[in-house]
């Protein structure tokens, strides 16, 4: 009968008797404009697995868009994941190839592909070509962010913020500096689902073309070495990928998506464990938004491989690749030119650092990369705080408001539960008065995540969050707040008996219906990677081998 069916649709006697069939998973959408041309590499793609025997099957899933998701993309990835895993294992396919790109994609599409756990190969969409705006030859996505602190400022006018609507995205393709798409792409390929330097190559190069191609043939290949996802989401596995993110001075989200990936394959990282990770791992790569360098100039160089290349001496290299082999011998074949200064290890090491304390006491996130100022990592202050989004737009610009430079401006409500999906709205703008004042970085605070292209002095994933009763929820404008990222802690210095003694702020009902309900029902906190919990492996529940505990200060 599938044959039959197939017959139908144009394909012959010899087509339908191919072998493997591999399904081609293509988020391509309009809207989705990071994915959009995965649209013209699918018949790629069908060419490398017709070159190799296989018959290509292709079929549209789900796709979410980081700007144009409301209230965030991270709301829908396990939803997206949802339709990943049903549709592979339901189909008559013996393998897939995942075509991903913006954030959440990538992580979707490896989570519904371990859960399924048929062979799968990824091809990432690629970075967006690098632009220019007036005096800047090199405008990147992360540019975005200290504009839109200078045009509240007023000191960008309307005719520059029209060119800049034209200028900041001059193609198709995912953001193009280390943001969490690049990072995810990075993961992706450690993991052994996209091809080795696969990564970081322009989405408009004709690179794309062979890359496609080749990343048809290597399903057909995995699908008939029997290579499944699962085998490959080893402890080990996820280490590499971390510390090559890490040394990168990749994305915060990538340590939510890292734990729900292994989550579905039964084991639990932990963040005590990613904190270790980064803290003996060389932060080496000067590329935006943390360096100065762009994508380009670190594909030129050999892209993930080569980083991998020169932290090997910490990765376990019996791991695979997508094609298969050890990334022993993997790295064996990289070309290791004199990489200039866009590589080079920083005197600390790591670009993520876990802090705990009575204000996240299960953990929040610092990334390390682009903070402007290394007195702020050992900061005391009071702080404002604003109660989600809209309660800080009408306040953070108040000519009015009682705010300095030594001020810690928290934003909660906005954790997993509580937007819902954590928007990406944790990087506080810097109020418009001092920025004017030539303020460009401050301590901010949030339950919520932040773009990966973004930077500065902002801790993040604050767990438990406000929504569900965190101690993020008992705070009060005033209150003082202490952080030192050396030593990994974060408090608050109330009396803990006069916090108790405040109502919580906010209380949320969830809504009643729908996916929503579902979200609200089911969502994990940050620091357990934001799954649904009835996603995650039985496995799980068990902590995975040599699991540190969970120390609480
Ligand atoms: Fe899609 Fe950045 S918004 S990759």
């Amino acid at each position: 009968m599938h044959r039959a069916f197939l017959r139908g649709t144009g394909h012959s006697a010899q087509d339908v008797r191919r072998y493997p069939v591999i399904g081609i998973a293509n988020s391509a959408s309009d809207l989705s404009p990071c994915n959009a041309g995965l649209a013209h590499l699918v018949d790629d793609v069908k060419q490398g697995v017709r070159e190799a025997g296989g018959l290509p099957l292709a079929f549209p899933t789900i796709s979410i868009s980081e700007p144009f998701t409301r209230p965030t993309s991270l709301y829908l990835r396990n939803l997206m994941s949802m339709d990943i895993e049903e549709m592979i294992s339901t189909a008559p396919i013996d393998g897939v190839v995942l075509l991903g790109g913006c954030d959440k994609t990538v992580p979707a599409q490896i989570m519904g592909a371990v859960s399924a756990n048929k062979p799968a190969v990824m091809l990432v969409a690629g970075p967006r070509p690098v632009s220019c705006h007036r005096d800047n030859p090199e405008l990147t996505v992360d540019d975005a962010w200290p504009l839109c602190d200078a045009r509240r400022a007023g000191t960008v006018d309307d005719d520059e913020w029209g060119e800049l609507e034209a200028n900041l995205n001059t193609g198709v393709g995912t953001c193009n500096v280390l943001g969490t798409a690049a990072s995810m792409a990075a993961v992706a390929e450690v993991l052994g689902f996209a091809l080795p330097g696969s990564s970081f190559q322009d989405a408009t190069s004709p690179s794309r073309t062979e890359i496609a191609r080749a990343t048809g043939q290597a399903a057909v290949a995995a699908a008939r070495d029997g290579r499944t996802p699962r085998e490959r989401i080893t402890l080990a596995a996820l280490e590499n990928a971390f510390r090559t993110v890490t040394a990168l001075g990749g994305s915060t989200n990538t340590v939510i998506h890292l734990e729900a990936i292994a989550g579905r394959a039964g084991h639990r990282i932990g963040i005590d464990r990613f904190d270790d990770w980064s803290r003996t791992t060389a932060y080496l790569a000067n590329v935006r938004p943390g360096g100065t360098h762009t994508l380009p100039a670190l594909a030129a160089i050999g892209g993930v491989p080569r980083v991998m290349h020169e932290i090997r001496a910490d990765l376990h290299l019996a791991e695979r690749t997508a094609l298969g082999t050890t990334w022993a011998r993997a790295l064996d074949g990289v070309a290791t030119t004199d990489p200039g200064d866009v590589l080079f290890a920083r005197p600390e090491p790591g670009s993520l650092r876990v802090l705990r304390g009575n204000l996240a006491p299960a953990g929040a996130l610092v990334k390390l990369a682009g903070v402007r100022s290394d007195v702020l990592l050992r900061h005391r202050g009071r702080v404002i705080v604003f109660d989600g989004i809209e309660d800080l737009n009408a306040r953070i610009d108040d000519p009015g408001l009682d705010v300095d430079a030594s001020s810690i401006l928290v934003l909660r409500g906005l954790g997993p539960v509580g937007a819902p999906g954590m928007p990406e709205v944790g990087h506080l703008p810097i109020p418009a008065k001092l920025h004017r004042a030539g303020v460009t970085d401050m301590v901010r605070i949030s339950d919520a995540r932040m773009s990966g292209t973004s930077t500065g002095m902002v801790v993040l994933h604050v767990a438990p969050e406000a929504a569900v009763g965190g101690p993020l929820a008992y705070l009060r404008d005033g209150d003082e707040v202490e952080i030192d990222v050396a030593a990994g802690t974060l408090r608050h210095l109330v009396d803990e008996d006069e916090l108790l003694a405040r109502t919580p702020v906010p209380v949320r009902s969830g809504p009643a219906r729908g996916f929503g309900r579902l979200h609200a029902d089911h969502v994990l906190q940050a620091d357990e990677g934001c799954d649904f919990d009835f996603l995650q492996d039985p496995l799980v529940a068990e902590p995975s081998e040599h699991q540190a505990p969970a120390a609480l200060p």
